[in-house]
């Protein structure tokens, strides 16, 4: 089914010029970058982002971290796109993620897990309008 799901490349990644790499991963696997951009991420937009992790004691850290530098936000679509790209990032915590994911090959630390991607369709949609609400070109 086709699909459009987000991608963020979190500062960390963008820090050690690993935008080229993702993207490279994503665009091999047969995906369509829809929309991209680089931008410094506004608090509000990040605490929304996360809301559903609000109470969680990592919360204030995660929103810390997403605001300390710039970010990459990147719409990708094609086939089973949420899933295919959940895949190919790996497990969040990338002690846990797979050899041959973004994760498991380039990341140690849930602190500094290089990525986000959308966990199911519905946070797409809702992701999508929260990073984009431009629109994207897909
Ligand atoms: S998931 O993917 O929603 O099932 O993962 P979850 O474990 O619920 O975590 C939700 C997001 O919070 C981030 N997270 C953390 N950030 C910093 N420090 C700690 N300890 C931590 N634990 C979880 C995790 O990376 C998820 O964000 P994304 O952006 O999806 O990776």
């Amino acid at each position: 089914m086709a699909e459009t799901t987000l991608v963020l490349i979190k500062p960390g990644g963008v820090e050690r010029n690993l935008i080229g790499e993702v993207t490279r991963r994503v665009e091999a696997r047969g995906l369509r970058v829809t929309g991209l951009k680089l931008i410094r991420a506004e608090r509000g937009t990040v605490e929304e982002h996360y809301a559903e992790h609000r109470e969680r004691p990592f919360f204030k850290d995660v929103c810390d971290y997403l605001t300390s530098g710039p970010i990459v936000c990147m719409a990708v679509s094609g086939t089973n796109a949420v899933k295919a790209i959940r895949a190919m990032m790996g497990a969040t915590n990338p002690v846990e993620a797979a050899p041959g994911t973004v994760r498991g090959d380039l990341a140690l630390t849930i602190d500094d897990n290089l990525t986000h991607s959308s966990s199911d369709p519905e946070a797409a949609e809702r992701e999508l309008k929260l990073w984009f609400p431009e629109g994207t070109v897909g």
